[in-house]
């Protein structure tokens, strides 16, 4: 009997018009373009300037998915949006996309991998797919981190930009798609990088909003050491254990936080720059809408079973590391 594979099958994307510069940030706080390039690579970042939430940017994604690849939405089984910046505690930001979609068929959740969330959501699908009971699954990740952003802190403010994607993933009798996945979390790191109220630990007060409690904090540094070591650590092991050399791999679609923490992670690989996926540039950190942005934009250039390592590290921490072999 052949293995049933979960296949991304399609990608569609929507990225706000509005380009956040670092000449437009230097003019906010006491930054400058010099310091971003060197320690980060930024240029600049998309942000959604209108009151469009996380779920219309998730739903203009899934509608170019459909234009895309002809998909009928009645036919999807199951919708699942990674996101750190949900429209609301409740309903799920899944529910309002279905909802905005028109969609009644399919069931529909969030999940909060933090940066890792793509993956952690492709893992999860793979697994609906594999078993069988799920077909047709769309997996959405859209972040308005814009609304979580400090732009009076400039530790935070030059580091994220907005994006939502959504895939499609269904089932394959062929050798392709996700081959092998090592995904952690530990919460060792829970201090180091959070938005510290909103939920049940700080509810929102006074206090919370005048201390600026609802923006994301990080220690960067904290964050940037354990990020460069988990993140290549868990690439090595899952190319050792899948016999994989750096010449059998087409492409690394790495986690777009710090243009270092690439480098770092493709040198631990011995793969060289040209096979790397970098858009950091261009988007900044767009959490866990990153690895398919960079799916997304280098969609042309991939050919059906192409090695893939996708790999991510975020708050919690959570991190890890997919092998999938392209699809189409
Ligand atoms: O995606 C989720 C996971 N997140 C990550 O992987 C991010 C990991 N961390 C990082 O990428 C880096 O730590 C940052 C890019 C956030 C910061 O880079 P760094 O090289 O670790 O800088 P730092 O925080 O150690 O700060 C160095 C200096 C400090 O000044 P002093 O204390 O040396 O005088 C900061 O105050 O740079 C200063 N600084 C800035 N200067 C100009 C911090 N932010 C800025 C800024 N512009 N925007």
């Amino acid at each position: 009997m052949s293995q049933t594979n979960a296949v991304i099958t399609g990608i569609g994307a929507y990225t706000p018009e509005y380009r956040l510069t670092n000449d437009e940030l230097s003019r906010m706080v006491d930054t400058n373009d010099e310091w971003i390039m060197t320690r980060v690579g930024i240029k600049e970042r998309r942000i959604q300037k209108d009151e469009k939430a996380a779920s219309d940017m998730g739903v203009e994604a899934v509608r170019d998915l459909v234009r895309k690849t002809g998909l009928n939405l009645d036919e999807v089984d199951l919708l699942v949006c990674t996101t750190v910046t949900g429209d609301a505690p409740v309903p799920s930001t899944a529910a309002i996309i279905c909802g905005k979609l028109d969609m009644h068929k399919a069931l529909a959740f969030d999940i909060n991998g933090a940066c890792s969330g793509f993956l952690y959501g492709l893992d999860l699908v793979s697994q609906y797919i594999k078993a069988g009971s799920k077909k047709k699954i769309i997996l959405v990740s859209t972040e308005k981190m814009s609304s979580i952003v400090d732009y009076t802190d400039r530790t935070t403010c030059v580091l994220f930009g907005d994006a939502a994607t959504a895939v499609l993933v269904e089932p394959t009798s062929e050798n392709v798609g996700v081959m092998d996945a090592d995904l952690h979390a530990d919460g060792f790191g829970r201090e180091w990088l959070k938005v510290p109220a909103g939920g049940s630990a700080m509810p929102a007060s006074h206090e919370t909003v005048e201390g600026h409690k609802h923006f994301i904090y990080q220690e960067g540094k904290q964050v940037f050491r354990y990020a460069v070591t988990y993140m290549a650590d868990a690439t090595v092991e899952v190319m050792k254990r899948n016999n994989l050399t750096a010449a059998d791999v087409a492409w690394l679609v790495p986690h777009q936080a710090n243009l270092r923490i690439i480098s770092a992670t493709a040198e631990r690989m011995e793969l060289p720059a040209d096979k790397v996926m970098i858009n950091i540039e261009r988007y900044g950190n767009t959490t866990s809408a990153t690895i398919p942005l960079c799916l997304y934009e280098w969609e042309k250039q991939l050919k059906k079973g192409d090695n893939l390592i996708l790999a991510a590290f975020g708050a919690g921490f959570t991190w890890g590391t997919m092998y999938i072999k392209w699809g189409y």
